[in-house]
């Protein structure tokens, strides 16, 4: 079975009939179910198991139902407290129902507006939006488009360098992942993720540039960036020698935090646009204040992109993405036809807005950066103590750690990554988890975290690793 990259899963197929039945004789109807009563976890999973494809996986043994939050805090159908350093998937970076937000959301119902507009109707929000986050991108990078999630807007942003260049190979890298609609699945670089007869056409892959197992061998610091030249040969060996675009992550998210050196992204983005290519930089994941540098971190780095995509923290949980492009790319679409009925709904542009403006108003990228750098600190120390930690990584607030079962020969401790996961959720935390072998814990807290908090974190990890054998 395909297993979700950090997921201790069960199989959720097989036993739905049975529970479902047995749930049916505790409630007189199905109607009843329907009502906002709460449910146990085995009535959820019951219900789930009886009506959901069986990709829809869940965290931990036994699933975890949330119920409350509020800033840093998740609470469960019993009001234990968990503090959250994952975020349902790094989506929370102003924190769980901050008060502006709230207020917003209950003054638009109270004022009655559309409970949706497409963009074919005038609307504040997405326009306010719009100046609000190209004010954050790089120069040049001024045209905007809305969409649901970051799977569109990666796949937008194909489209629209595939336009642009008439061309169509992408080059992405192996490790990466941009999402699971067609074309985005398509330049993914992990076989779990990947369906047996699913169509990879246009597209190719470069080696990651992954230091800590550096697929040339070569250590990080003394190396000549061999993973940047060999983006150069996958042009020259496998493609017609023109691309449409490349795709890449600052810091590679389900990869498990791949934090590739600086340099590496001058000397890319040069041989991408020698070979007439766009190259795209997916901010799902590290975008919005989380590297603790700017709004996004292809500002921070310097590198010069055609296209950046967003979503996830950037809408604080809000189903929105957003492609940003330059003139250049966005001139070609004049004419076409691009519609996506709920790209730049009222309510999730202003629940992005709302959360971009959080971020300046309490300084949370500088509060990204210092306790970014306080857990790191935590973590590094850690690492002094436990030697299942093989690697301690990534940028401000979007830390992993990959579990190794031997620092000398870096066999992937995968299983003892989800014991990590269990006895963290005892004690009150909950963080992720992920890489190609599941092996690589994620941690990217609400960008509102404090030092009490940051402490706590490295406690419950510190008692957590040592009872791991
Ligand atoms: C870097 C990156 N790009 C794109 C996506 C796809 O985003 P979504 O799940 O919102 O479609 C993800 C999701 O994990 C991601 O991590």
């Amino acid at each position: 079975m395909a297993v979700f990259p950090g997921s201790p899963t069960r199989n959720l197929s097989g036993t739905g009939g049975t529970l479902v039945n047995s749930l049916r004789e505790r409630h007189d109807t199905m109607a009843e179910l329907k009502t906002d009563q709460p449910m146990t976890n085995e009535d959820i999973q019951a219900l789930r198991n009886a009506h959901f494809i069986p990709t829809a996986t869940h965290y931990y043994t036994e699933a975890l139902q949330l119920v409350r939050a509020q800033g840093c805090y998740v609470y469960d159908e019993t009001d234990k407290e968990y503090l959250d350093c994952i975020g349902g998937i790094v989506c929370l970076s102003v924190g769980h129902n901050h008060p502006k937000i709230k207020s917003r959301i209950r003054k638009m119902l109270d004022r009655d507006e559309p409970q949706h507009t497409s963009l074919l109707y005038l609307n504040p929000n997405p326009a306010k939006l719009a100046e609000k986050l190209t004010s954050q991108t790089p120069e040049k990078l001024n045209r905007v488009a809305f969409t649901n999630s970051g799977s569109e807007a990666n796949e937008l942003a194909f489209m629209a360098a595939r336009h642009a260049t008439g061309e169509s190979f992408i080059l992405s890298l192996r490790h990466g992942y941009h999402g699971g609609t067609s074309a985005a699945l398509a330049s993914c670089g992990h076989g779990n993720w990947r369906f047996q007869s699913q169509p990879v056409t246009a597209v190719t892959t470069a080696e990651a540039p992954y230091c800590y197992r550096c697929p040339f061998g070569q250590k990080k610091g003394s190396c000549a960036l061999e993973c940047a030249q060999h983006v150069e040969q996958t042009i020259q060996t496998t493609t017609h020698g023109k691309i449409a675009a490349m795709i890449v992550e600052p810091v590679m998210g389900v990869g498990g935090f791949i934090d590739p050196p600086k340099e590496y992204f001058e000397t890319v983005v040069d041989i991408v646009h020698r070979y007439g290519g766009q190259y795209i930089s997916d901010e799902v994941q590290t975008g919005a204040g989380r590297c603790g540098g700017e709004f996004l971190l292809t500002k921070e780095l310097g590198i010069d992109a055609d296209i950046i995509t967003m979503a996830k923290g950037f809408g604080n949980g809000a189903a929105i993405g957003a492609v940003v492009m330059k003139d250049e790319i966005a001139n070609p679409l004049a004419g076409r036809l691009y519609f996506n009925t709920f790209g730049g709904d009222p309510y999730q542009t202003m629940q992005a807005l709302s959360t971009m403006e959080i971020i300046e108003e309490e300084n949370l990228i500088k509060n990204a950066h210092d306790m970014g750098n306080y857990l790191r600190e935590g973590l590094e120390s850690l690492k002094t103590r436990h030697e299942l930690i093989g690697d301690v990584r990534g940028r401000g607030l979007l830390l992993g750690l990959e579990l190794v079962k031997n620092r000398q020969t870096k066999e992937h401790a995968s299983k003892e990554c989800n014991q990590l996961m269990e006895e963290t959720r005892k004690r009150g935390l909950l963080i992720g988890k992920g890489g190609l072998f599941g092996n690589v814990v994620r941690l990217a807290p609400p960008l509102s975290i404090t030092r009490a908090q940051v402490d706590f974190v490295i406690h419950v990890l510190d008692e957590s690793l040592s009872i791991i054998k």
